[in-house]
């Protein structure tokens, strides 16, 4: 469930500290990669040796063990992608919300910048204490989730709030932050991506610089959110959802049509060759000393001919690449096109685009209503298109 999730687990010098063992065993057994930091103190609950076992995996208390010219609480937050400090004591909820660095996990901390999960544990007098409940108030409003202890029987041999939350708790809370909302549940979504290549001979073809990249992306993230994907792709890749690998237009046609009949929505990300040659050879052309004229004739218009047949219920969602005038032109293909949204991208924009790892968008729906997408990883700007079009 947790395939290719990095869990950095934080734990300080609380009773509880024993029971993060079952923490990282539950993340372990979900697939994800555990890393753990710990304070000095908390090496009096637990031992090294204990924590390395469970999570396969070195663990960090110094910090000046310097690795690859890394400072070490910085080479921490590169891979993780949610840090969950359980149990988190009153001292460190203290330091996190004061910026205090004085070991590896709150300077960790300090330089955390993707989701941080704390479950504190401590006993209730000091849970209640207003310096502790002002620290938590703080940490809320700073987007901090925090797992409330509960009430129970505490190690100090009292009665109140200051338990650990239960761990399966914990757990599901960070797996709600890591994989998002399933919006796409119950859905068919077919997304084509990359170039499609026209063949001219037997070694020559007429293609174009489409990376796939987007297509790909956005084929990924509708899988996150839980959709069925059938992705149709010039680029040959492995994915845990259905690929059909294609090169020309004509059988990327082909293989969205046939999709397409029991599918939600298509997704025309791909950049498809308007043309192709007429008379394609077999064997490969040998230049005689005279012009070598192509005829070209018109490939479908495959995302004109899905919005002609689309149902009342089939989503039809185009692209647009344009390097002049960009929202004017889009406004004309959408109307052109009979789709209900377009992306546009300006490709003139060196660093979006193309073969780019980022994009920056307009989203036009039918109504003309403009919405931008801001420059960012195309991996973010895929997730942000399925959320505006399905959300
Ligand atoms: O007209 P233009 O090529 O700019 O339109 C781009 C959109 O149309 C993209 O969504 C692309 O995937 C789609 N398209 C298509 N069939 C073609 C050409 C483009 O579906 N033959």
């Amino acid at each position: 469930m947790l395939t290719g999730k990095n869990i950095l687990i934080g734990i300080t010098g609380a009773i509880a500290a024993y029971k993060t063992l079952e923490l990282i065993r539950l993340f372990k057994k979900n697939n994800a990669k555990v890393k753990i930091v710990v304070t000095p103190n908390a090496l009096n609950f637990v031992t090294k040796t204990t924590l390395e076992s469970l999570s396969q995996n070195s663990v960090d208390i110094e910090q000046f063990n310097i690795k690859e010219y890394k400072p070490e609480h910085i080479a921490l937050t590169d891979e993780a992608d949610i840090f969950i400090i359980a149990p988190i004591s009153a001292n460190t909820i203290s330091k996190i919300t004061h910026g205090v660095c004085d070991n590896l996990l709150t300077s960790t901390f300090c330089a955390f910048k993707k989701p941080i999960l704390i479950a504190p544990c401590m006993n209730t007098n000091m849970w209640e204490n207003p310096a502790t409940q002002e620290n938590l108030r703080i940490l809320k409003e700073r987007k901090i989730t925090i797992v409330e202890p509960e009430v129970g029987f505490l190690a100090c041999n009292a009665e109140g709030k200051g338990r650990l939350a239960n761990i399966n708790i914990i757990f599901e809370t960070a797996k709600n932050i890591l994989l998002p909302e399933q919006i796409l549940k119950g859905k068919k979504i077919v997304i084509t991506a990359g170039g499609t290549k026209e063949n001219i001979d037997a070694v020559r073809y007429i293609g174009n610089y489409s990376s796939g990249k987007m297509g790909i992306a956005l084929a990924d993230n509708a899988h996150k959110l839980g959709a069925e994907v059938v992705l149709i792709s010039t680029v040959e890749v492995k994915k845990q959802y259905k690929v059909i690998n294609i090169k020309t237009a004509q059988e990327m046609y082909d293989a969205v049509k046939d999709e397409f009949q029991t599918a939600d929505s298509l997704i025309m990300a791909a950049a498809v060759s308007d043309y192709r040659v007429k008379n394609k050879q077999d064997h490969k052309i040998k230049k005689d000393g005279t012009p070598l004229v192509i005829e070209l004739i018109e490939n479908p218009d495959i995302l004109q001919e899905m919005s002609k047949i689309k149902k009342e219920n089939q989503t039809v969602i185009g692209f647009c690449a344009e390097s002049q005038n960009l929202l004017e032109n889009a406004k004309t293909k959408i109307a052109k096109k009979g789709c209900d949204y377009i992306c546009a991208n300006d490709i003139s924009q060196k660093d979006i685009g193309f073969s780019s790892d980022n994009n920056e968008l307009y989203i036009i729906d039918k109504n003309l209503v403009i919405s931008k997408i801001e420059k960012t990883s195309k991996q973010n700007a895929a997730m942000k298109i399925l959320e505006k079009v399905y959300g």
